[in-house]
């Protein structure tokens, strides 16, 4: 049996502390989609200059295996950048909609959270969570999350970060970031 929980929201809403604690309370598995745009951004910065990223992007996003996605640098604030941008190329997305359905097929119950998991990726979900909070909240979060750095960057700076991010994920015209009507909503402020 499969047994699918979507949860999409902004950056910084809470959606992988939800899931992780969905996962850990009916032994689920989980999968945090925003690390394959991430992988995607990491291997190209890895491979130099950024150039050519319209056709590059979409065969690194067709190579991903699970073992990518522990790679310890994915939360870095230069891989957050390509990734957002990423995300916003159609193939990239293609690619990363099988890997994101096969993960979904797996038996014994799914936990995906992204930004377009109910509405794209796993339209008939039996579960859907839309979580979000306020911006200035959300900002704060990050802010308190790396402010113990030794290159932590200002409130101001995470909030502009976070302004940015959110406006091409709901900008974008590839599953823009929305929620699905039939999501039940959660307002984390
Ligand atoms: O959730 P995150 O910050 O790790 O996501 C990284 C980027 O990938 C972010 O710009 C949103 C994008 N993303 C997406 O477009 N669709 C998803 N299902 C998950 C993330």
């Amino acid at each position: 049996m499969s047994f699918t929980v979507a949860i999409d929201g902004p950056a910084a809403a809470g959606k992988g502390t939800i899931a992780r604690a969905i996962a850990e309370r009916f032994g689920f598995h989980h999968l945090d989609t925003g690390l394959l745009y991430r992988v995607v951004g990491s291997k190209l910065l890895e491979a130099g200059p950024l150039s050519d990223i319209e056709a590059r992007a979409p065969v690194i996003a067709g190579r991903i295996v699970e073992a990518d996605l522990s790679d310890k640098r994915l939360r870095d604030e230069e891989v957050s950048a390509v990734a957002s941008v990423v995300a916003a190329i159609p193939a990239v997305r293609g690619a990363l909609i099988r890997f994101q359905r096969r993960f979904a097929a797996r038996e014994g119950g799914v936990v995906l959270d992204g930004r377009d998991i109910g509405t794209v990726v796993c339209p008939d979900a039996e579960v859907k969570l839309y979580v979000t909070a306020r911006e200035d909240i959300r900002a704060e979060r990050r802010f308190e999350e790396t402010r113990n750095h030794p290159a932590a960057p200002g409130r101001q700076v995470v909030l502009e970060a976070i302004r940015a991010r959110d406006s091409l994920d709901s900008g974008r015209s590839a599953a823009p970031l929305r929620r699905a009507k039939d999501a039940v909503l959660l307002d984390t402020s």
